[in-house]
């Protein structure tokens, strides 16, 4: 799956939403996440954000932490 890291936070520039085939990138309070299990791995959301903040899991810098965690984290908590 790919995920929503820190540079989306207060940015929330939303251009990912549109371009995502199966509509599961849902808004959240101070960022946007993507919903694992609907993830089709289709990459087409990387690009198009402006601050780079979405990643493939395995991809993700270290220095902002478990973002997998975090985007899992937000729908359990739903
Ligand atoms: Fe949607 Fe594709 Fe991005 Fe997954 S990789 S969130 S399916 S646009
Ligand atoms: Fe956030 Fe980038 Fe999408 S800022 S809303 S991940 S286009």
């Amino acid at each position: 799956t790919y995920v929503i890291a820190l540079p989306c936070v207060d940015v929330k520039d939303r251009s990912c939403v549109g371009e995502c085939p199966v509509d599961c990138i849902y808004e959240g309070r101070r960022a946007l996440y993507i919903q694992p299990d609907e993830c089709v791995d289709c990459g087409a959301c990387e690009p198009v954000c402006p601050v780079e903040a979405i990643y493939f899991e395995d991809d993700v810098p270290a220095e902002w932490g478990d973002h997998r965690g975090s985007n899992a984290d937000f729908f359990d908590a739903l």
